[in-house]
């Protein structure tokens, strides 16, 4: 059975598999890779949200995601770029978890190519008449009606969040045999090590 699964006992097909996995979840709205989590300090504290993953680069190792960039996290994100994404599919019984900075990108070459690269239904939540997470006194006239708006206006709120990691440790659950193992490129080359799970 074991044999099977062919990163099992394989440090080197384990990451492999990590990044397929992230790779094909840029396409796979089923894959619960597809939205992972992720967090980043907000002062002191740490805030997770659940964002959609927009490219894997595996040869620079950043993930890719967008935002409003009217949100709170941006500025926070810009004095505390250290976060984390974290994912988990029970069907794979995969959990993969990713440490690294993030750079935002708002009207440069990196922002106008997602924006371009994007549906027109990933567009228009950019049109929100204000800043995502504002106090309102009822939730009504926020709707966005598509009609009474230009998508393309919302560039001016769309921002890329360019996730790099360093360090991914990855989970395989398993019965009695569960594989846990770390990756770890903070020194420059590769270090990768079974741990005990
Ligand atoms: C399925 C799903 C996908 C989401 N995708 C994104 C996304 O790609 N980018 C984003 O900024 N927020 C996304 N959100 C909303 C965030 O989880 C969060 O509520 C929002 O970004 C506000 O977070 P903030 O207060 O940290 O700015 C998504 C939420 C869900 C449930």
């Amino acid at each position: 059975m074991n044999e099977k699964i062919k990163f099992y006992n394989s440090l080197d097909l384990t990451l492999s598999e990590a990044e397929n996995i992230f790779s094909n979840a840029v396409d796979d709205s089923k894959s619960l890779f597809h939205t992972p989590t992720l967090s980043t300090f907000i002062n002191k504290k740490i805030s997770s949200r659940t964002v959609v993953l927009r490219e894997f680069n595996k040869e620079q190792r950043f993930l890719r995601f967008h935002t409003d960039s009217r949100s709170n996290k941006i500025n926070q994100i810009i004095k505390q770029p250290s976060s984390a994404i974290h994912g988990y599919d029970p069907s794979l019984k995969i959990q993969i978890r990713l440490n690294g900075q993030i750079k935002i990108h708002q009207n440069d070459e990196i922002s106008k190519n997602a924006w371009n690269q994007s549906r027109e239904m990933s567009k228009i939540c950019y049109s929100v008449s204000s800043s995502p997470g504002k106090e309102i006194i009822a939730p009504e006239g926020y709707d966005i009606i598509k009609e009474e708006i230009k998508i393309e206006d919302g560039y001016k709120n769309f921002a890329v969040i360019l996730f790099k990691f360093d360090y991914l440790e990855f989970l395989f659950l398993k019965g009695a045999g569960h594989r846990r193992s770390s990756f770890d490129w903070s020194n420059g080359d590769l270090i990768s090590n079974w741990l005990i799970p």
